[in-house]
């Protein structure tokens, strides 16, 4: 028997696949719910949640009850709420995300999310702003993710740094979690600065350039 954590865990799991693997928002499944519960004094009555398969045969029974469980292990009541809050967090999320891309706030690359705060910074405060906001700063991994990256550095038309620093052996740069890299942007005869510039900035091509640490570059976050 499937203890309730990992219940909640596969679903979750679940939840964060389904919602990258689709292009849009998927419909919430199943018929209208059974109508919104009367109000009280004068506050609106409560939305009720969409049956998973619609309501129930009894018109007063709660949405969706009598269908089977999809894993064993809980009660039907149980089972089938904790299914109906995940599709509607799921449709949620997917709604905000749409909203957020709509109004250029974020580009999204497989797992990804990209963002920027629109701020101007020194390195090092780039990646504090991008810690602080529970992400990190933007790393390129593939040409998709460079693209995507390279959309926020034109929209606010300004080089960003990259979380790409030379290490110890000179010209020899990985990403700031230690992991070597995977792809590469350089532009024409970069880097040049012989281990004089750590930081990496991004040109409004796209390209990639080695630069000292200290300048103000748009700070640019992945979550
Ligand atoms: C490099 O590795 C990352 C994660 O391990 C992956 O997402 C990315 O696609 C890889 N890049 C290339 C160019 O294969």
């Amino acid at each position: 028997m499937l203890s309730y954590s990992s219940y909640m865990l596969m679903a979750v799991a679940a939840l964060l696949v389904t919602c990258h693997a689709l292009p849009k928002c998927p419909e919430v499944p199943g018929l209208p719910g059974v109508p919104g519960l009367p109000g009280r004094d004068d506050l609106k009555g409560q939305a009720r949640l969409p049956g998973l398969i619609g309501p129930s045969g009894s018109l007063l029974g709660p949405p969706g009850r009598d269908i089977l469980p999809y894993l064993p292990g809980l009660p039907d009541s149980l089972d089938t709420e904790l299914h109906n809050v995940l599709v509607n967090l799921k449709h949620r999320l997917c709604r905000l995300e749409g909203v957020l891309a709509l109004n250029g706030k974020i580009r999204e690359v497989g797992e990804k999310i990209f963002a920027s705060n629109g701020k101007k910074v020194d390195f090092g405060s780039a990646v504090k702003s991008c810690e602080e906001a529970g992400g990190t700063i933007a790393s390129p991994m593939n040409e998709e993710e460079n693209k995507a990256i390279l959309s926020i550095v034109q929209q606010y038309n300004q080089y960003a740094y990259l979380g790409i620093k030379e290490g110890e052996t000179s010209g020899q740069f990985k990403y700031i979690n230690g992991m070597p890299l995977n792809y590469t942007k350089w532009h024409q005869y970069e880097p040049n600065g012989k281990g004089t510039e750590k930081c990496v900035e991004m040109y409004t091509d796209g390209s990639w350039n080695d630069k000292k640490c200290n300048l103000y570059r748009l700070t640019i976050c992945e979550f």
